[in-house]
């Protein structure tokens, strides 16, 4: 278990090079399994999540050769999986397991898929409900979580509307209906990040879109590709927030994805009244690539609600953590998904902004944390709980916090962004 400890600082500054996106990193490593040939991945994420996704293709008999952050897959096409007779590890990764769980309901062979305590509780039925519908057989070793017996079978396409925004859930689907004979239809009420899509018509699957509707056809035949990962925007917004926390700062990050569906944190704090500049946007592979530049500014802080909490599900815990160096504070509402993720966000933030001194009010669906005028942090322990965004969310707010601050199991940061503290003290100065 890793304590580290976080002095304030006066300044965070410079250029910044993120790790690959998180989201794109599963979906290309998953397709480039399922198609034929050989796929070569570059600034693959190097997060333990995406090495869940790598470990669990190796085991179903993917050929997968890493040299840095370059990633070598062959496939054999999409009958081309073996089965594994042990169980399969997603480790802590929810994006794994859910997609994996598309891909294995249509196969020849059965497999069983776990991840660790805080993946074993979050709640599968939404994804084992629309495979059941398509004829898939799953049982859960208890109601509705993991480890789960996935008996491969012949699957059909259906026709299915998300009851819950969920890129993860819809992905699964639009997985399974690879395998599936016939037409897979899924509609989402809400916007959720889109690059299952993207990446599908990138590796050469047709994809219908129909404003929310989106269509896939059983049996494409998957191309291999050479592909680029886009900087992660979700690893990010911790130097953007650090930046906004910290006078006189300044920070450019470097080629990070800047797809619409994962922007809306950029659109939030502009409308706070933060410069934020976009440079260089480029296209690459369906993705939209650029620079953000952001400079210190007082943080407006309001209501984030709505339709708009989907796509800034990841951000959340620093947006919340950012609360008391905002000007009104923030309100969140409608996002009770936060408690089904890898904490319960909503009691772990509450949780560690009151240790940290914040105002703050718990609700069934979101909370409010007071502003500038609730006074200032101080250091304090912060439990992660094994939540690496918890981590570098309170290691960002500890920058700005009187005294010292210690994130206890500050190692579930390399769930998502391995060499986050260190990047961190680099880019500041105390
Ligand atoms: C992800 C989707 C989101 C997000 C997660 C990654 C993805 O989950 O919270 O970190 O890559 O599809 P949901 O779609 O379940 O909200």
């Amino acid at each position: 278990m890793a304590n580290r400890k976080i002095i304030p600082a006066r300044v965070i500054s410079g250029p910044l090079v993120l790790p690959g996106d998180k989201s794109i990193s599963h979906r290309y490593a998953l397709l480039a399994a399922l198609a034929q040939g050989t796929s070569r991945l570059e600034h693959f994420s190097a997060a333990a999540d995406c090495q869940s996704t790598l470990d669990c293709l190796k085991r179903l008999g993917t050929k997968i050769e890493q040299v840095d952050s370059a990633v070598r897959i062959t496939g054999n096409g999409l009958h081309g999986l073996h089965p594994f007779v042990r169980k399969l590890d997603a480790g802590n990764s929810g994006t794994t397991m859910r997609m994996l769980i598309g891909i294995l309901a249509g196969q020849t062979f059965d497999s069983t898929i776990t991840g660790d305590a805080s993946l074993r509780r979050r709640p599968m039925r939404r994804v084992l409900e629309p495979l059941t519908q398509m004829g898939a057989e799953i049982h859960p070793r208890h109601e509705g979580v993991a480890p789960l017996k996935i008996h491969g079978r012949k699957l059909a396409g259906i026709d299915y509307t998300l009851p819950v925004p969920s890129a993860q859930v819809k992905s699964a689907i639009l997985m399974a209906g690879l395998f599936a004979e016939g037409v897979t239809e899924v509609t989402e009420t809400i916007r959720t990040r889109d690059h299952t899509e993207l990446a599908l018509e990138e590796f050469g699957v047709r994809v219908e879109r129909f404003e929310r509707t989106l269509r896939v056809s059983g049996g494409a035949t998957l191309r291999p590709r050479n592909l680029t990962v886009p900087g992660d925007l979700s690893s990010g917004v911790f130097f953007l927030a650090a930046a906004l926390i910290l006078p006189e700062s300044s920070i450019v990050l470097h080629d990070v994805g800047l797809n619409p569906t994962r922007t809306a944190v950029l659109d939030l704090l502009a409308g706070w009244g933060v410069p934020i500049s976009l440079l260089s946007v480029r296209e690459a592979a369906g993705e939209l690539i650029g620079d953000v530049a952001v400079r210190h500014a007082p943080v407006e802080g309001g209501e984030i609600a709505g339709n708009e909490i989907a796509q800034l599900i990841d951000e959340l815990p620093m947006l919340a953590a950012l609360g008391p160096f905002t000007e009104k504070g923030i309100e969140i509402r409608d996002a009770k998904e936060l408690r089904v993720k890898e904490s319960d966000r909503i009691a772990v933030v509450a949780d560690n902004l009151r240790r940290m001194g914040a105002v703050v009010e718990e609700r069934p669906d979101g909370l409010r944390v007071g502003g500038r005028s609730a006074g200032r942090l101080h250091g304090a322990e912060i439990e992660t709980h094994g939540d690496h965004r918890i981590a570098m969310a309170f290691a960002v707010a500890a920058l700005g916090a009187e005294g010292t601050t210690t994130i206890r199991h500050s190692e579930c940061a390399d769930v998502s962004f391995p060499g986050f503290f260190d990047v961190l003290d680099k880019a500041v100065e105390r």
